[in-house]
């Protein structure tokens, strides 16, 4: 695909070309993702900040990779402050939104909405969410960590076995991952879950006709042996439209320390994309992980300001230039860990 310019709405968008472009990018980002050089060149530059749905990392993160590249970011949060609560459409707050930036990044709740919204678009639009379908910049970055994390071990993404853990019916994360991972060779899905809360038949059928194995099961301990990674998720209780249905699922699904020990491979790397749900009642993964090497969580959140200053650098057209507008930082911060 040519980045210049594109919408980003879909993993299917990509192919594996794009995907070692993109990370081969996101490599180069790493001294102003570590604050150890700016870069100006988006000065004056304004990124549309969208999200109608509840979010930290994805908001947050868009926004200082967006700002580490020079740019000015201009946020929009909730519907309630926005005119779409009088009634306004998505194709007329496209029109105006797009016409106060130079890219927008967009959440909503309802599936299909981001490109609905990008038709209407006249800038680029990065799909941040839209409800339960997609998220295709955490998939990147997903991705990207599992890159990194199996390198480090002497292990490819092509042959590897991921368990996915939870609520895949309704994350997004998964969906967007799982059909990422369509471009890769001969991987082997152990999808851990409550059979009503299972990933959507047309995934699971895609990634069989792509020549992967995928083994579904409710039984939690068997499902975590050899793996090179385990991706846990969250019951997404906002999704159920009985609230209280999603209680049944509450922490049936925990890892912690002894969990692991007793059943995972001592390699396997544990991904969330969080936020994990750290409610008694759920905790679906433990405090006590909290130090162990192969938690790649916090690697995953550091990741994706790479993957998404790759993302921009390579949509507006400017990742030759990253460096000529570049100088070493002014300031001393300490980072501890
Ligand atoms: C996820 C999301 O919003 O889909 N979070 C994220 O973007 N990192 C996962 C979730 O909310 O459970």
């Amino acid at each position: 695909m040519n980045f210049r310019g594109a919408h980003i709405l879909s993993v299917k968008q990509f192919e594996r070309a794009d995907i070692d472009r993109l990370f081969q990018v996101a490599d180069s980002m790493e001294p102003y993702a570590h604050r150890e050089r700016v870069s100006k060149v988006l000065d004056g530059a304004i990124l549309g900040n969208m999200f109608f749905e509840p979010s930290t990392r994805t908001r947050v993160s868009f926004g200082c990779a967006f700002n580490l590249l020079g740019g000015h970011v201009r946020e929009t949060t909730d519907l309630k402050s926005s005119s779409i609560s009088k009634g306004e459409s998505l194709y007329d707050t496209a029109r105006v939104i797009s016409g106060y930036s130079d890219i927008i990044v967009m959440r909503h709740p309802q599936p299909g909405s981001v490109s609905e919204f990008a038709k209407a678009s006249r800038v680029p639009v990065i799909n941040g969410g839209d409800g339960p379908n997609e998220h295709p910049s955490q998939a990147l970055l997903d991705l990207y960590t599992i890159k990194k994390e199996l390198h480090s071990k002497d292990r490819e993404i092509d042959g590897m076995s991921i368990a996915m853990v939870g609520d895949l019916k309704h994350g997004r994360t998964v969906h967007s991952l799982s059909q990422l991972l369509l471009l890769y060779k001969n991987i082997t899905f152990t999808l851990i879950t409550p059979n009503e809360l299972r990933m959507p038949v047309e995934i699971v059928s895609e990634l069989k006709a792509a020549g992967h194995q995928v083994i579904e099961t409710e039984d939690m301990e068997a499902g975590l042996m050899d793996n090179d990674t385990v991706y846990l998720t969250r019951i997404q209780e906002e999704r159920f439209t009985n609230k209280l249905e999603a209680d049944i699922y509450r922490g049936r699904f925990r890892l912690n320390q002894a969990i692991y020990t007793r059943n995972c491979q001592p390699n396997t790397v544990i991904m969330h994309p969080l936020p994990r749900d750290s409610r008694e009642d759920a905790n679906e993964l433990d405090n006590d992980l909290n130090q162990h090497p192969n938690l790649a969580i916090f690697r995953q959140t550091d990741n994706g300001v790479l993957v998404r200053m790759a993302l921009f650098t390579l949509i507006l057209d400017v990742t030759n230039k990253v460096d000529e507008s570049a100088k070493e930082v002014g300031w001393y911060t300490e980072r501890r860990f």
